[in-house]
């Protein structure tokens, strides 16, 4: 076992201050965060790639290489080039074993018909995840962190040493869990998935026969919080790798989706447009954060002129990052992240949603979002339940892409916002499943 001899590889969290090099100890939780302490713990990659180089390959996580923590580990570590190569090569073909599919880059398009149905003078682009790995973008923020696991393990770091027989974790029952299943059947890597009572009993099933293991998790009276990231949590604690989509709980979940930027930032580029907006539903805004930080990367590469403004749509059943939103002024951020509980906590009043993948009880990673909407002149939207339905309607019609409510809420919010004369894209993400209740 032994330590990296190239340039450190780090992270800095974005509350305290503290750098992480990758090489030494394990990025996912800030190790100085102390419970209760109230500062917003977010551990962040730092040492971005010098200049934007595309591989030719349709693999994000070869394509984009140079721009993920994981590769520029892996080469500091004396890992070659062919090396990472065979690290995604395995994953993708067990992936492909296990859910039919690997990485590749994933379409968007001009939707003439849908901007039409909606009035648009200008062009809507709508990017296509539900066909990726496992049905949703999730499987882009887990396949980071599996990626890093890897590393550890090929480049024998020590601060990887007994990690192997540590299990995964992760608190959801949904789209997050079915990936982090797959991946983590990829990677033969055993997981622990928490889930709540009323989860949808096809999910359950798939998350069973891909080999999980499935923790119901009860809602107790008078607790405050989810009940499965509660569990999840006292999972790490017990020494579970966090294996969930909160960039708070493993500084690697967020930026594997920022590939997903950098695809529709080269899309534009070849089109030559300037996205005047990109519209995304939040749950708990590890993809917003994604995107957000992928497109000021693309932005600073000069693949687009600016990050697009950055419209974050929420469900009104639960709100809790526009609840923050109101409560942030102008000279604020920096507070923010020192007295986290001053702006975010715990939707007290949940409601259902027939997008019911955006009810987090907290946007936990809210403070980037946050950020991303103040530097590109954007806000959060929140839009009702009538919305929702019109714009997954509007949207599987005009479109033909099969979409979940919750995939399509971004949507819900430009409609919420008309007239819109500028381009703007929206993300459908999600696969509809049929809904059976466990
Ligand atoms: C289809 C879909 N879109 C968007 C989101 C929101 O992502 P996040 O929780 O990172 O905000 C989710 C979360 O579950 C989802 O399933």
């Amino acid at each position: 076992m032994k330590a990296t001899a190239g340039k450190a590889v780090t992270f800095v969290c974005h509350g305290c201050g503290t750098t992480v090099d990758a090489a030494v100890t394990l990025p996912f939780h800030c190790p100085n965060a102390v419970l209760g302490d109230g500062i917003d713990h977010l551990l962040l990659p730092q040492a971005e790639a010098p200049s934007y180089v595309a591989g030719a390959g349709q693999n994000p996580f070869l394509r984009y290489r140079s721009l993920l923590s994981p590769y520029r580990l892996a080469r500091a570590a004396g890992l070659s080039d062919d090396a990472w190569e065979e690290i995604v090569g395995r994953l993708d073909e067990a992936m492909i074993v296990a859910d039919g599919v690997g990485f590749r880059i994933t379409p968007m398009q001009r939707q003439p018909a849908l901007g039409t149905a909606l009035g648009l003078t200008a062009a809507l682009w709508v990017k296509d995840e539900t066909g990726n790995v496992s049905g949703s973008h999730k499987a882009r923020h887990l396949m980071g962190a599996m990626l890093y696991l890897r590393v550890l393990e090929a480049a024998r770091l020590s601060v990887g040493e007994g990690i192997a027989k540590r299990r995964l974790a992760i608190a959801s029952c949904g789209n997050a869990a079915l990936a982090a299943a797959v991946i983590a059947r990829a990677g033969d890597w055993p997981l622990d998935v928490y889930i709540p009572p009323g989860a949808n009993e096809s999910v359950v099933r798939r998350l069973k026969d891909l080999g999980a293991r499935v923790t119901l998790c009860r809602r107790v009276a008078g607790q405050s919080g989810d009940p499965c990231f509660l569990a999840f949590q006292q999972a790490v604690q017990a020494g579970a790798i966090p294996f969930g989509v909160q960039g708070t709980e493993n500084g690697l979940a967020v930026e594997g989706a920022r590939t997903l930027a950098f695809e529709m930032a080269e899309t534009f580029f070849a089109a030559g447009v300037s996205p005047d907006a990109v519209f995304v539903q939040v749950g708990g805004g590890a993809l917003a954060s994604a995107i957000a930080q992928g497109f000021a990367l693309a932005a600073g590469f000069g693949l687009i002129a600016r990050a697009p403004r950055l419209l974050a749509v929420q469900a009104d059943a639960c709100a809790p990052l526009a609840r923050a939103w109101m409560r942030l002024r102008d000279d604020q951020l920096e507070d923010a992240a020192r007295h986290r509980g001053r702006y975010m906590w715990p939707w007290e009043t949940a409601s259902g949603s027939v997008a019911d993948g955006i009810l987090d009880d907290e946007t936990y990673d809210w403070l980037e979002v946050a950020k991303a909407m103040r530097s590109t002149g954007g806000r959060p939207i929140v839009v009702d339940e009538e919305n929702l339905r019109r714009a997954n309607e509007l949207g599987r019609s005009a479109t033909g892409i099969p979409v979940s409510a919750t995939g399509s809420a971004g949507l819900a919010g430009l409609i919420a916002t008309l007239p819109t004369v500028k381009p703007s894209a929206v993300i459908f993400t999600g696969v509809d499943r049929p809904r059976s209740q466990a």
